[in-house]
């Protein structure tokens, strides 16, 4: 062998180790939760862990949710707060943590469910009092279907709630998962004491501070007497009694389970007083784990493999409404992305190289030259990315996205400045790319429907489509009770709904075949009538 050929072969050798390195040490994950449940203060406490941020208070929450709905110049100014906290990374011990931000507003679940296809796995916020809602359901719906391995932090313990059986039997009922508690709360609201954590066994005590955290005490058995001496005789003796009973009824923690997405661990704590929160932290990187493989419509992609490739999860417009520039945030599922190199926008079959992608540590945005499987990089665009665009070195990839879910609500949109339709139906079909709605045509009359989540994304859509593109929008009511995407392996069964079916008749974006319900016994006596019709209610089945 040459000198050349070994000297090639050791430099890839090196190569190979740093890249197996660097994703052995990557945990990409989002925090999920319904509005208030604490998400926003539990990812601080976490950053301030990390020593990503110094002092509490520094990450402000998503608060659309808390400005009307009317205030436009507060949502102008949080898009801007929100691309900064889109992601957030930070080194923990040997880990390189990745956190995504979900938007919390209800009306922009969409959004939220997109970025759980970027994630690894997941952290559930629950409030003890409240526990599971709406929102934390519809979001477990995703997990489940992608096998997202998922850990419970039931939050407020400092608050009266309910009793952690109780919690921990909802959470199995609602979330349908099997949970297994990893930390135990002794006592709760005002008598909260603190929390035993049982995967390392040893005892956290409450001092409660928002800014700091609290001493940790080594107890190397629960029956300890100094267990007594800490918490009170009353409060031992009731900690004992849980634990054996959680050990009596709770199989054994087994890390494949939860990787499986089969069992959920569950911890208790409070994020405000920054408790129970390094007990979570330090079993999450243990246990979460590192960039997996995703599957391609062609074949699975292994995050060691040379090549890069990665996927555009998320479109945030930029503020400034005169320059129509994007931010398209790209997971990089294999081998590593570097600045200025060509790669391979596979929809649009083009080569392009990135000057200026930016990589997120902390709540900055930084230049960055490489990164690698499970980051995130944010590339300034131009109009050139849609959501679910793949990038690779050269091989023609694609990534599958999520699928379309039926919007909850439709209307009607209309040009109101006939002098501006060009622009109009450039800044729908952009917004759409973005995912802010999904759009469906009417294959009978012609007339666009934009199906959303939530009232706000209307608002949100007029809005845009005026101080972005000039183009101004009517919104027409339409009555429809869910898009159903349709199928049929007999031809004839098919062209015979679709004729007998012609006025609710409607393609999506992709110019698949939608029937548009207006009730929910219409779509029953439909089932009844046209037996050989398969009705989907999302566009992937
Ligand atoms: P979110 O991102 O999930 O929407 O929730 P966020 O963290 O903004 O928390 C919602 C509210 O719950 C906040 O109060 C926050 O201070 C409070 N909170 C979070 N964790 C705990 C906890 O462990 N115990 C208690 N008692 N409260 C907690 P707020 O008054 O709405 O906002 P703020 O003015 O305090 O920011």
């Amino acid at each position: 062998m040459g000198i050349y050929v070994r000297l090639f072969l050791i430099k890839n050798d090196k190569m190979a180790e740093e890249l197996n390195k660097e994703i052995a040490r990557r945990r990409t994950f989002a925090i999920i939760s319904h509005p208030d449940a604490g998400k926003t203060t539990l990812t601080e406490k976490l950053l301030l862990f990390g020593g990503a941020i110094h002092v509490a208070g520094a990450v402000k929450s998503n608060k659309i949710k808390k400005t009307a709905t009317s205030d436009w110049m507060e949502i102008e100014k949080q898009r801007g707060i929100s691309v900064a906290t889109s992601v957030m990374g930070f080194n923990y011990g040997d880990y390189k943590i990745n956190i995504l931000d979900t938007p919390g507003h209800q009306d922009f679940a969409e959004d939220t469910f997109r970025t759980l296809t970027a994630v690894d796995s997941v952290i559930i916020v629950v409030d003890a009092a409240k526990g599971v809602e709406t929102q934390t359901r519809r979001l477990m719906e995703v997990c489940r279907m992608r096998k997202t391995p998922v850990i419970i932090f039931v939050n407020k313990m400092d608050r009266e709630g309910r009793d952690p059986f109780d919690i921990l039997d909802e959470l199995e009922k609602e979330l349908q998962i099997n949970v297994r508690p990893l930390t135990w709360p002794i006592n709760m609201g005002a008598r909260f004491k603190g929390v035993y954590n049982i995967y390392e066994q040893g005892l956290d005590l409450f001092t409660p501070s928002k800014q700091t955290v609290s001493e940790r005490i080594e107890i190397s058995d629960v029956s300890s007497p100094k267990v007594d001496e800490l918490v009170g005789e009353a409060d031992a003796a009731k900690l004992r009694e849980d634990l054996e009973l959680i050990e009596g009824v709770y199989p054994e923690f087994d890390a494949n389970d939860y990787l499986a997405g089969d069992t959920a661990p569950v911890f208790f704590g409070s994020a405000l007083n920054t408790f129970g929160v390094k007990e979570l932290l330090d079993c999450f990187v243990k246990i979460a784990p590192a960039p997996r493989p995703i599957q391609a419509v062609e074949r699975e992609v292994r995050p060691e493999e040379e090549a890069f490739t990665g996927f555009v999860f998320k479109i945030h417009a930029n503020m400034d409404p005169n320059h129509r520039s994007c931010i398209a945030f790209v997971k990089i599922c294999s081998g590593k992305f570097e600045r200025n190199v060509n790669y391979r926008h596979v929809r649009n079959d083009k080569m392009m190289r990135f000057a200026a992608p930016t990589a997120f540590m902390a709540q900055k945005k930084n230049i960055v030259d490489e990164a690698y499987p499970g980051d995130i990089v944010g590339i300034p665009d131009t109009g050139n990315f849609k959501i679910g665009d793949t990038l690779t070195g050269g091989e023609i990839l694609h990534f599958k996205g999520l699928p379309s879910f039926s919007p909850e609500m439709f209307k009607y949109i209309e040009n109101a400045d006939p002098m501006k339709q060009k622009q109009l139906d450039k800044g729908i079909h952009q917004l759409m790319d973005e995912g802010v709605a999904q759009m469906f045509t009417n294959s009978f009359n012609g007339r666009k429907i934009i199906g959303t989540v939530g009232q706000l994304q209307f608002e949100v859509i007029q809005y845009r489509l005026l101080h972005e593109y000039g183009a101004q929008c009517r919104w027409e009511p339409i009555s429809l009770y869910k898009a159903c995407w349709i199928e049929s392996d007999d031809e004839e069964a098919l062209a015979a709904f679709k004729k007998r079916k012609h006025q609710f008749m409607a393609v999506d974006k992709e110019g698949r075949d939608v029937f548009l319900a207006d009730s929910n016994y219409v779509l029953q006596m439909a089932r009844n009538d046209f037996p050989k019709i398969k009705f989907h209610f999302s566009s992937e089945f």
